[in-house]
């Protein structure tokens, strides 16, 4: 399944830019759907998409530089309103026949934008010496024949530039929270675009519904539930077209938190008219892990027998044919626009429900085109609770790969008790839905203590938080001293074995969020 089926569509192209994402998102807060495509994506691949207007991201090369990522020809060719931020601003000049040279000086940070043209489309509504935020090292000389400027900065006479075809270019980035009015130029070019922003979670839901009755007809389909967000909503939205054709699979694999399967199987049992098979597969998987240190072996083993265990039981359903997958954009994003860069495996992610080749079902991925906090907004549209729709991330090996070393059952006990500590402070205190993650991690060491009169020898607890946005890059948090102190207190006290807590202070680079 694609987007639903009767949207209209601003087209993104990627030129390689951190910011492409940010364009994507405040494009939807503008309830206008949006796709992020490669600059090698063809008329014939973008046309079904029914795009009212492209945008060309700004990108790290030079347009000048031989090998520079060029517009595909055919946003040429279609009358359709081009608007170039840096980079694609440039690459508008240069393939229109203007000039774009490297700058004496590198423009990074704010300027002060000041407006030639007030009555242009692309700037109703902004104010004079609004702020915008500039990060490039060329300029743009001279302009194509039929544009003019539109704004000019004091480091930049050519900060914005149009014609009457309704190309538009700006050298600043409106996508980033410094440019200060960014939102409302992004706003205007999709009203000139004609988009009728009606792009809501409501509208999603509703069209996603028919096309999944569309697409699905009388045939069966699976789904293998996580108890994570993306699966739950997957299974719902589902659930909600196609009622008891869809059969969810809950595996239990024995290394999920305190009391998560028993609120899983509530949740479901409470919200899905949906057929549901309950495996506790925990045995299974810790015998299958014993002696196990290696955390890609761990993960590997872990997913081979998630999909045995899951195979085994589909089978038994009969002739199926979909299967559901709560695949989101950052992924597809990730496989699409970089498809062709080969970059280097960190970790093997544990995909819940990796196909087996011989399963032959066909993927069902209704949220393929969202972002995180987009299926968030879904979830609380199905009516499920904000407990599970806002719950943080939780990794498919579960806390397998948060114990350093073999997972034994006693491992489990003392990171399950510690971390449900970690849990109740966090949302005590009201930072648990600030923080991307927060944690306790089971390291692979002891460490000498005392309590009473005696010498203690005893495990160690690492507090592990963070703040992300789609987890690439990390930051770890600043968590208030009084907060971490109540933690350590109550993990030594409450958690048999415990003699030491500690909190991890590195960001992602160099560090990933998970410990294994
Ligand atoms: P890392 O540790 O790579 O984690 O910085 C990035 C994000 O991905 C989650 N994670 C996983 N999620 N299966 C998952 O479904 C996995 O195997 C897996 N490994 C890491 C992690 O919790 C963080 O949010």
């Amino acid at each position: 399944m694609s987007s639903n089926s009767n949207t209209e569509t601003i087209i993104i192209i990627d030129f390689g830019s951190q910011y492409s994402r940010l364009i994507a998102r405040s494009i939807r807060e503008l309830n206008v759907y949006c796709e992020i495509v490669s600059h090698k994506s063809t008329w014939e691949d973008i046309k079904k998409s029914n795009p009212k207007g492209v945008i060309l991201s700004g990108g790290p090369a030079s347009v000048y530089e031989t090998n520079a990522p060029l517009a595909p020809n055919w946003i040429y060719d279609q009358d359709i309103p081009v608007l170039g931020i840096c980079y694609g601003m440039q690459l508008l000049v240069h393939q229109l026949g203007g000039v774009v040279e490297p700058s004496d000086k590198k423009e990074f940070g704010h300027a002060t934008l000041n407006t030639s043209d007030k009555n242009n489309s692309l700037f109703q509504g902004i104010s004079e010496n609004s702020s915008v935020w500039m990060s490039h090292g060329d300029k743009v000389n001279v302009l194509p024949d039929g544009f003019e400027i539109l704004a000019f900065t004091e480091n930049s006479p050519i900060a914005a530039m149009g014609n009457s075809d309704g190309y538009f270019g700006l050298q600043f980035h409106p996508e980033v929270v410094h440019t200060q009015e960014g939102k409302i130029i992004l706003k205007n070019f999709v009203e000139f675009c004609g988009c009728a922003q009606n792009w809501t979670t409501k509208n999603f839901v509703d069209q996603s519904i028919l096309d999944i009755r569309n697409l699905v007809k009388d045939k069966k389909v699976i789904c293998a539930l996580s108890g994570g967000v993306d699966s739950v909503v997957a299974a719902s939205l589902v659930s909600r077209a196609i009622g008891d054709q869809l059969t969810c699979i809950f595996v239990n694999n024995g290394l999920m938190r305190k009391e998560e399967p028993e609120r899983i199987l509530d949740t479901f049992s409470k919200n899905l008219s949906t057929n549901i098979i309950y495996k506790d597969a925990s045995e299974l998987f810790l015998n299958s892990l014993k002696g196990v240190t290696d955390p890609e072996q761990k993960r590997k083993i872990i997913g081979n027998k998630f999909i045995e265990i899951f195979d085994e039981e589909s089978n038994q359903l009969g002739e199926v044919d979909y299967l559901v997958q709560g695949t989101l954009y950052p992924d597809v994003i990730e496989s699409q626009v970089s498809g062709d860069d080969i970059s280097a495996k960190i970790k093997t992610h544990h995909n819940v429900g990796g196909l087996p080749e011989d399963m032959k079902l066909k993927l069902l991925e209704p949220l393929r085109y969202l972002f995180k906090d987009e299926v968030r907004k879904v979830g609380l549209e199905l009516g499920l609770p904000t407990e599970i729709v806002n719950r943080q991330p939780f990794p498919g090996p579960g806390l397998s790969i948060r114990i350093v070393g073999e997972v034994t059952q006693e491992k489990l006990n003392i990171l399950r008790l510690s971390d449900w500590i970690v849990m109740d402070e966090m949302k005590d205190s009201g930072l648990y839905h600030e923080l991307w993650q927060s944690f306790a991690v089971l390291p692979d060491s002891r460490s000498v203590g005392v309590t009473g009169d005696h010498r203690t020898y005893g495990e160690v607890i690492a507090i592990r938080a963070v703040n992300s946005s789609e987890a690439m890059t990390a930051d770890w948090a600043r968590i208030p001293y009084d907060i971490l102190s109540r933690m350590s207190n109550r993990i030594c006290n409450e958690v048999p074995g415990v003699n030491r807590v500690v909190y991890d202070i590195t960001s992602k680079p160099p560090g990933t969020i998970e410990w294994e």
